[in-house]
């Protein structure tokens, strides 16, 4: 009997763009101020995408780039790119297919796949299958989101959160006992009401009333969905450890999605990690959405070492959310 195919994580990029903005830039667009955001998120600052004409897929071709560079492989090697994101380009074609284009993935097929900030976890499921089924070699999971183009800078409750950025990752098939070893993941529409676009879809179709109702904005009750996430990444990211029979002890590294830090804190603490093991940047880029999570392991990357359980950990819009088990596959050069 041959070995089982694990899908290994062998290379990681990443992407912010320059302009930050500031709790300070904020204080002078809406009525808040920097303390109430710092206790109440933990964010101080998030990058915004501003040149004109530059969209999700201009964050993720330097992060693929970079992942392609690190790993010494041409974009033509790879077989096929998944990009979870709610702020698509364009409604269609999709996001994978220009970034396909624009780093010349010619023997590529790629798509997009909509789980909010859950969509990291749930691409790295697909792209896990992909390379599992032992039909493909290289498989890029990407989570990327220009927020700031959903974002209504008149509404103080959601536009302190949110940022853009973009992550990704390499996948490759290993018969090693590394890479995505077990996941969790969910959804329940009957969460649809708390956060979500009401109107571009086909459900109500862009007029002007919908632009006069401000409808093209992303929609959410704060209050609500909090509750939700404490909940749902808390329960998850423990149900995946007493699955997988993994103790507090056993683990390096929480990756959780970065929302607000008071979620990030239930999650560790229902997990019995200390912050020393928790991955926070929400307050450099605030919430990236489906970039949070890869931009984590961006930015931790020479910490890894080979074999550290690390558990990625996500609550989104529609509901979504997850928890994924990585056994990290490499030892940073
Ligand atoms: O990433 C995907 C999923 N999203 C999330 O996980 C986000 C989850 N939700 C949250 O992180 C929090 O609910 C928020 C950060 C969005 C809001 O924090 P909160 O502690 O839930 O505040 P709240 O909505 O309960 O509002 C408390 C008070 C209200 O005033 P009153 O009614 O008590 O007088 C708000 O009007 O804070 C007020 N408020 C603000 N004050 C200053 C709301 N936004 C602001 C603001 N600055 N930006």
């Amino acid at each position: 009997m041959s070995a089982k195919i694990h899908a290994a994580i062998t290379a990681v990029g990443g992407y912010v763009p320059p302009d930050k903005l500031t709790n300070q830039d904020l204080e002078k667009m809406v009525d808040t101020n920097d303390e109430w955001i710092r206790t109440r998120t933990g964010i101080t600052e998030r990058r915004i995408l501003k040149e004109p004409g530059k969209a999700t897929s201009d964050m993720i071709v330097p992060a693929v780039l970079e992942l392609c560079a690190k790993r010494g492989i041409a974009p033509a090697e790879i077989d096929c790119l998944i990009v979870g994101t709610v702020t698509p380009d364009m409604v269609f074609p999709s996001t994978a297919n220009l970034v396909c284009h624009k780093i010349g993935a010619v023997e590529a097929w790629g798509y997009d796949l909509s789980a909010a900030c859950s969509g990291f976890l749930f691409a790295l499921a697909q792209g896990t299958a992909l390379i599992e089924s032992g039909r493909y070699e290289k498989v890029v999971v990407c989570g990327a989101d220009k927020m700031s183009a959903i974002v209504d800078y008149t509404d103080r409750a959601t536009c302190i959160i949110f940022g853009d950025g973009a992550g990704a990752v390499l996948l490759e098939p290993t018969t090693e006992q590394v890479g995505v070893m077990d996941s969790i993941l969910r959804t329940d529409g009957s969460g649809s009401q708390y956060l979500h676009m009401k109107a571009g879809g086909s459900l109500k179709p862009a007029s002007a009333e919908t632009v006069a109702n401000r409808e093209h904005f992303a929609y959410q009750e704060g209050q609500a969905v909090f509750k939700f996430a404490v909940k749902g990444m808390a329960d998850v990211s423990a149900a995946l450890m007493e699955k997988n029979k993994l103790k507090a002890d056993d683990i390096a590294w929480l990756v959780p999605h970065q929302a607000n830090l008071r979620i990030i804190d239930a999650t560790a603490n229902r997990m019995g990690l200390g912050t020393e093991k928790v991955m926070i940047n929400i307050e450099r880029f605030g919430n990236t959405t489906a970039a949070t999570i890869p931009l984590c392991l961006w930015e931790w990357e020479s910490k890894l070492k080979k074999g550290d359980t690390i558990i990625l950990s996500a609550f989104g819009g529609g509901f979504t959310w997850g928890a994924i088990w990585v056994k990290w596959a490499y030892d940073t050069k």
